[in-house]
């Protein structure tokens, strides 16, 4: 068995959902709770998680700062008390658009912290119980904006390639294992985060069909999920072109050719 093919089913074990109060984590969580898997839900924000567990008795609260490396093993260890860990959706995360003008060291390390180290505090726990258990699958959410640097991202486009280079990594030591790893590529999904673009965004999707993408994705062979298709394609082929030509067709695409921006 390939590590890229295996999907446990949710009677082999709990599911962990990070970034699970609002957005394409609160979606996912439910999906997931609906499909049968007991979902552990992380956020900051635990009234939010409360009324999420509302919603699905398969839902627990397993509030926390995914930046706090301590509280994240105490919620892996909690859930690996109860029975193995199967699954683990590492997608908390934050956007803070900026142009180079407006670069901030301190904007930047805000999302450095939450990306990257948010997502290192957690792989930490979750790879020490996949090991242990010799099963499972982690999925790391990064983005279409990870595949080259987009605009007024360079920040955020700089977290989310460093999130595929981790994960194609991992991949060397984990898939033959058996054990599953993931990237998981959205394009643009309307949430709060997306809600500061003041651009109109295309091919936008809803947090369902994010939600109900991911689901398809990890119950189908392959080591990335990404999506929309179409969007995906486009940025994919913007990616093998030379820089100068990169540069030139996307600023033509968004505009920033017409006035000198
Ligand atoms: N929306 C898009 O178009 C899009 C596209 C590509 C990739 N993505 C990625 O998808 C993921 C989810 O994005 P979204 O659009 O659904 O964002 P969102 O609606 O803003 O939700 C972000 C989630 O992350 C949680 N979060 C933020 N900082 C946290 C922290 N320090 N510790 C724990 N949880 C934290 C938030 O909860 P609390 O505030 O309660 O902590 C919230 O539940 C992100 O990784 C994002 O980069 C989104």
């Amino acid at each position: 068995m390939s590590g890229f093919d295996y999907i446990p089913a949710p009677s082999h074990g709990s599911a962990w959902v990070t970034g699970a109060s609002g957005g394409i984590g609160r979606a996912l969580t439910l999906k997931l709770a609906q499909a049968g898997w007991v979902v552990y839900a992380t956020a900051r924000s635990e009234d939010k998680l409360q009324e999420l567990a509302a919603e699905h008795d398969n839902i627990r609260v397993a509030a926390g700062d995914v930046t706090d490396a301590e509280r994240m093993r105490a919620i892996v260890a909690e859930i690996t008390s109860q029975g193995p860990l199967a699954l683990s959706v590492l997608n908390a995360g934050v956007y803070y658009p900026m142009r180079a003008q407006e670069y901030e060291a301190e904007t930047a390390a805000k999302t450095f912290d939450v990306n990257l180290t948010g997502v290192s505090n957690c792989v930490d726990p979750v790879l020490k119980a996949l090991f242990e258990q010799d099963a499972g699958c982690i999925a790391l959410v990064a983005s279409v904006a990870g595949y080259r640097g987009l605009p007024r991202s360079a920040a955020y486009s700089a977290t989310k390639a460093a999130l595929i280079a981790m994960a194609e990594s991992l991949a060397f030591d984990l898939a033959p294992r058996g054990i599953r790893i993931t990237v998981i590529n959205p394009g643009f999904v309307e949430t709060e985060a997306t809600s500061v673009n003041d651009f109109k965004m295309p091919f936008l999707m809803q947090t369902d069909e994010a939600a109900e993408a991911i689901v398809k994705g990890l119950n189908r062979p392959g080591f990335e999920i990404a999506f929309p298709g179409v969007f995906v394609g486009i940025l994919k082929t913007l990616g093998f072109l030379r820089p100068r030509s990169y540069f030139w067709l996307v600023r033509k695409m968004i505009g920033w050719d017409k006035v000198e921006k």
